[in-house]
């Protein structure tokens, strides 16, 4: 059976008192469900709070929007992995596509990112995804399978288990235009013939994109989704409460 992962991704919202009331709003709400992992991704002054907030609830997970790749150092305005782990984190994006395109990262940035989050014993969320101009110039499978091999470079069968995927079309995010099941189905096959081409058979591969409380369910009734990355229906408890408790068919 799939084991269903919901990573929330606060992006530049909720500071520390902002993230308690969330919580006090939405653990009580949310019991723990079998088969299901919800993954918090607040900004990183919220991340002790979260972490904190959620002790005792092994469905629940906190982790890192973005991480620098060297452990310390005179890098102003970065964290490391180190100190993400100390203030609770047990995973960390990489490579979403608003770091990619709006702060210039590049593939070979999020190698060096991945090598330091699983260096630092952290679960690595890789994002991939074309922009509308490569999706419309047919470019859609080259550009995820760039992305795969320069990020994922040189990592063993066990490390790239260990990772998490997650496809999300640059087109989708933040615009309320989902992919629809079959067009992320069909790049999650070609993702999953990557990994198994390596000897990954078990990496778990996210959607992400616009993804809210109407379209869940028929995301996930695609079985090739093994969970969703959200923003912007993350951000009210209530909302996401009864997104990551939406039966799945
Ligand atoms: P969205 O963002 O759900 O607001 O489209 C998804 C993401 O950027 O991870």
């Amino acid at each position: 059976m799939r084991r269903l992962l919901f990573a929330a991704n606060w992006k530049m919202h909720l500071g520390p008192a902002d993230a308690r009331a969330y919580l006090e709003a939405f653990l009580p709400a949310t019991p723990a469900r079998p088969g299901r992992d919800l993954w918090f991704f607040p900004p990183a002054v919220s991340l002790e709070t979260v972490a904190r907030g959620i002790t005792g609830r092994d469905d629940l997970g906190a982790g890192i929007q973005d991480v620098h790749w060297e452990p310390k150092g005179a890098f102003t305005g970065a964290v490391s992995v180190p100190l993400a782990a100390q203030a609770g984190a047990r995973t960390a994006l990489v490579g979403h596509s608003e770091r990619r395109h709006v702060f210039g990262e590049s593939d070979a940035d999020t190698a060096r990112k991945i090598q330091a989050v699983l260096a630092g014993a952290l679960i690595p969320i890789l994002c991939v995804g074309e922009t509308l101009a490569q999706r419309d110039g047919g470019t859609t499978l080259d550009v995820v399978r760039r992305q795969l091999d320069v990020g994922l470079a040189g990592l063993d069968v066990a490390a790239l288990q260990t990772v998490v995927i997650a496809y999300e079309p640059v087109w989708a995010i933040g615009t309320g235009r989902n992919a629809t099941p079959q067009d992320a189905a069909a790049v999650h096959r070609e993702i999953r013939a990557w990994l198994r081409g390596r000897g990954a058979s078990i990496t778990r591969v996210l959607y992400g994109g616009s993804v809210n409380l109407k379209n869940v369910a028929d995301l996930l009734a695609e079985p090739e989704l093994d969970g969703v990355l959200v923003g912007g229906a993350s951000l009210d408890p209530s909302g996401w409460s009864a997104l990551v408790s939406t039966t799945v068919p």
